[in-house]
């Protein structure tokens, strides 16, 4: 069993860790580290942790308590609070009872003086070292609202001895970059705005000592499934103690529970690793693979027309790429934006999801026909959540965008969110959606979401209660997902938003893959897909090779750097074909032959970020092996390289050490290889390689 409870000392146990709560009055976090034994709780609870700085007037003494609510003395950041119907603004929760079900602990919390009653959620997910975590909140009265103004999934004490903070910030074109900070006397804060995830940070953090690396040391972790506002905070009191809290945004977050109403928050995924961020990385996979993506086979090397023709789409263009892209062994081609009526630009056409018949006559269909007579499946890019002013929908519904009515629609790309909130547009998207699907042979849709919402207004909203808004676009965006997949389990979805602005285990958990970032010149690809790695699997990253200078850098590169760098995660091609030679269609057909016989182990292996001997500046290696070992992949990326240096040592990770393997033109033995290291040949300003060790 995966959670005992002797007394008040409840034990969740994951294969490797160990999370204990204690159940008295309040409910406090008495350990999250290695596994203990069962016979150990009662000391753990007998000398519960206490933070060892000077005390403080800000805190109370039950610090560690895995939900902190305002009101009282305890002064730390609230990850709960709200407002009674008589003005009262503080919350006084004590424990009630708790039920473990199966994997899951649901330890119930009452207000001593009003009919609120909040449960913490815990899930084991003993097989990747994971707790999940989340909450519902619920008003048991019969006649008065109670309003939630802060409502995180979770708090969490973390070990005093956390001194570092490794996070995933960035912008459009920068998506997934990975930094590394000392903690702050006080408080660590990271959000995304505006109704989305962000492109600026992804609800993601790892906390150590300062001295975990790559494959040793404890490294605690938290990974947020909301593709909404949220925020994370690690703060630091007075006395030393660190705690998180992670969730929904709070602000301008005022939700109304009306008699008998529920509000279950997003889930909170925590992670333990005592092997440092390499391991801490593969769990991460792994609990992505096993319990929130769906089991597919590899992902299809997929063309994207975009870059190649932008909005200038047209059934002779589309047909051309097609054909160029079949010869490579391209398996999905996909017509990106400016398909449907009125879409010669980003100005107009956003919501009239109606092929232009100018465009494309006939439709959709005598493109598609053609694309499958070429033996690839086809797929098609929409951005439902959207409209452009200038656009049929608007005109007949102007109503359908989050607006106040005196003030100004502010727009970006010249366009405006549609409330999802409203079930009545949540069911125009959905039947939008079903319509292309049940009309046309389309195998995939790429999702986008190229604007924050801004304006958060909704004048009539049925409840009188407006900011519900940040709660309901994103439950009513899932709920359609969720629809779709079972609807038609076999179109594959690709979540993007602006580039990588929807990166977060919510959206990873419905649909298949992700656009990490708009940025393709492979050289920031190389940072961006080593940020990305951190958090999530490599089966959901897709990457583009596209043209020969990028168009965000003017950076040249070679056509098998730039395979290489798209081919360690799911490999698409998005230059313009039509500039190719005959030589680029050889080398690039036999690149994706290579990357389809390598993508199991790519998409499905276990992923290691690998280094080298000496540590080299400009250089990044990543890894691939079966999960048998029978197999490894490795790239290797140089930058810069000068005074002559022609190759690098890097040292293979995760090879069974009795097993031979081949490479470099020998036969050696994992426990050889992972000691000595392999010489790769590399050189040049953007140089790669790959190898295969079987
Ligand atoms: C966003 C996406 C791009 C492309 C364009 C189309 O920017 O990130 O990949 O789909 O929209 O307008």
């Amino acid at each position: 069993m995966p959670i005992t409870v002797t007394g008040d000392v409840a034990h969740l146990a994951t294969e490797h860790s160990s999370y204990v709560i204690e159940l008295a009055g309040s409910v406090r976090l008495l350990h999250w580290d290695d596994a203990v034994a069962d016979d150990d709780l009662a000391m753990l609870s007998a000398h519960p942790p206490r933070p060892t700085g000077l005390a403080s007037a800000s805190l109370a003494p039950s610090g560690h308590t895995e939900i902190v609510g305002y009101g009282g003395l305890d002064l730390r950041s609230p990850s709960f609070a709200a407002e009674f119907a008589d003005g009262t603004r503080s919350v006084d929760l004590a424990v009630a009872g708790h039920r473990v079900s199966g994997d899951e602990l649901i330890v119930e919390l009452t207000d001593r003086v009003y009919p609120l009653s909040v449960q913490l959620h815990y899930r084991v997910r003993a097989d990747c070292d994971v707790i999940e975590r989340w909450l519902v909140a619920r008003n048991t009265g019969e006649t008065d609202d109670i309003s939630l103004r802060s409502c995180l999934s979770a708090d969490v004490a973390l070990p005093e001895a956390g001194t570092r903070v490794s996070y995933l910030h960035g912008a459009w074109g920068g998506e997934t970059r990975l930094d590394a900070v000392p903690l702050p006397s006080g408080r660590f804060e990271l959000d995304g705005r505006g109704g989305y995830t962000s492109h600026r940070a992804r609800p993601w953090f790892a906390l150590d000592d300062g001295h975990a690396t790559e494959t040793a040391g404890a490294v605690w972790s938290a990974s947020l499934a909301w593709t909404g506002s949220w925020r994370l905070a690690v703060e630091r009191g007075g006395d030393g103690a660190l705690h998180a809290g992670i969730g929904m945004h709070d602000l301008d977050f005022d939700y109304r529970l009306s008699p008998g109403e529920s509000l279950q928050t997003p889930r909170v995924a925590l992670l333990y690793s005592a092997a440092g961020f390499g391991d801490s990385s593969r769990r991460w996979h792994d609990y992505a693979r096993r319990h929130l993506l769906r089991k597919l086979p590899p992902r299809p090397v997929l063309y994207n027309s975009w870059e190649a023709t932008a909005f200038d789409v047209s059934l002779d263009g589309q047909t051309e790429l097609a054909r160029r892209a079949a010869r490579i062994g391209v398996e999905l081609f996909v017509v990106d934006d400016g398909w449907f009526v009125g879409r010669t630009s980003d100005h107009a056409g956003l919501g009239d999801w109606r092929p232009d018949q100018q465009k494309l006559p006939g439709g959709l269909d005598p493109l598609i026909s053609r694309v499958r007579e070429l033996g690839m499946s086809f797929g098609l890019w929409v951005e439902p959540e959207m409209v452009n002013a200038d656009s049929e929908l608007y005109r007949e519904h102007p109503d359908w965008v989050y607006h106040f009515p005196t003030r100004p629609r502010s727009e970006r790309r010249h366009q405006l969110v549609l409330n999802l909130a409203r079930d009545d547009v949540a069911d125009f998207v959905y039947s939008t959606l079903d319509g292309l699907l049940r009309a046309h042979d389309i195998s995939f849709i790429k999702w986008d979401f190229n604007r924050p919402i801004a304006d958060a207004g909704w004048p009539d909203e049925p409840h009188g209660n407006p900011q519900r808004l940040w709660v309901g676009h994103v439950e009513n965006l899932y709920s359609i997902l969720e629809r779709l997949r079972a609807a038609y389990p076999d179109v594959l979805i690709e979540a993007c938003a602006g580039g990588g602005g929807r990166i977060d285990l919510g959206m990873i958990g419905r649909t298949d893959q992700v656009w990490i970032s708009d940025n393709t010149d492979p050289y920031d690809r190389v940072e961006l897909q080593y940020g990305y790695s951190q958090a999530y699997p490599p089966e959901t990253m897709v990457s583009w090779v596209t043209d020969e200078v990028s168009h965000i850098n003017g950076r040249s590169s070679s056509l098998e750097y730039r395979f290489h760098v798209s081919m360690a995660g799911v490999l698409g091609i998005g230059a313009d074909l039509t500039g190719w030679t005959e030589q680029d269609f050889t080398t690039a057909a036999g690149l994706v032959a290579q990357y389809k016989d390598w993508r199991e182990i790519i998409q499905h292996g276990r992923q290691y970020r690998i280094g080298t001997v000496p540590a080299t500046d400009g250089v990044r290696a990543v890894q691939y092996v079966a999960d048998d070992g029978a197999r490894s992949i490795i790239f290797l990326y140089a930058h810069g390289r000068s005074f002559g240096e022609n190759s690098v040592r890097v040292m293979p990770a995760g090879l069974d050490p009795d097993r031979s393997y081949r490479c470099n033109g020998g036969c050696f033995s994992g426990r050889l290889l992972a000691a000595h290291g392999i010489d790769l040949p590399v050189r040049g300003d953007t140089a790669s390689t790959a190898v295969t060790l079987d």
